[in-house]
């Protein structure tokens, strides 16, 4: 079962920093996830919201900011906003990279990364899972490179989403861990779909979901499971 570190590892270190992604390698993660949003100037922003508000000491859309404005802003601890290619730079191949595509704009960018670090630095498909609750990103990247894994978010409507990932192929159902029962994972599976929910943190919650055979757990505190 894959141990994949929510936006890090959230539960030690500020999100999406190369702090949290660092932690989660220390911790032996198996894989990270993390979210991206496209800079003003078409840089992939490693970061949850649409804006820097929340986890900054800035304001702003991601999309209104340059790259070297976003970067002028510090998360805690002196942290900066990293993009895609730090991560990617720092995981250097230890472990999977599960890019959830939040901002408009970034499916395109991150499979032609993706593709670049495959063709020139030696890394190879089962290094990414591409994820997103935007659909019609999924829709995207497959038409684009049906040789990238994705990965189906839902928090709604597990038929939906095995009905979606059955259309484009899809590696994975990516579900809010409240909507799983043994049954209908046991269903995912049978339909040859991987199954990795979210965000499961608490040990009984951890035990549960252990419990059905999922394929991997992303979560806040990936030692924990
Ligand atoms: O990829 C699973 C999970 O990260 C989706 O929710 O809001 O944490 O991006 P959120
Ligand atoms: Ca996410």
């Amino acid at each position: 079962m894959l141990k994949i570190g929510h936006r890090g590892a959230r539960g030690y270190e500020p999100e999406n920093t190369l702090k949290a992604f660092q932690k989660a390698l220390d911790l032996n993660a198996d894989g990270i996830e993390l979210d991206v949003h496209l800079s003003s100037d078409g840089h992939i922003i490693v970061m949850h919201d649409e804006t820097i508000d929340r986890t900054t000491n800035g304001k702003g859309l991601v999309n209104n900011l340059s790259l070297s404005e976003l970067k002028s802003f510090l998360i805690a601890d002196q942290l900066e906003i990293p993009t895609l290619i730090e991560v990617f730079d720092l995981i250097d191949k230890k472990c999977l990279i599960n890019v959830e595509l939040k901002g408009v704009g970034t499916a395109s960018k991150v499979v032609a990364l993706i593709e670049e670090y495959i063709s020139d630095k030696n890394w190879n498909y089962e290094h990414f899972i591409i994820s997103s609750f935007e659909w019609n990103m999924l829709e995207e990247v497959h038409n684009l490179n049906s040789n990238i894994a994705i990965g189906v978010l839902t928090e709604e409507d597990i038929d939906k989403a095995l009905a979606f990932g059955e259309s484009i192929k899809a590696k994975a159902i990516n579900p809010d861990y409240q909507l799983l029962n043994p049954e209908n994972t046991k269903e995912i599976q049978e339909k040859g779909f991987q199954i990795l929910p979210w965000t499961v943190d608490s040990p009984e919650d951890i035990q549960r979901i252990k419990n059905y055979n999922v394929d991997g757990i992303i979560s806040d505190f990936p030692d924990r499971l």
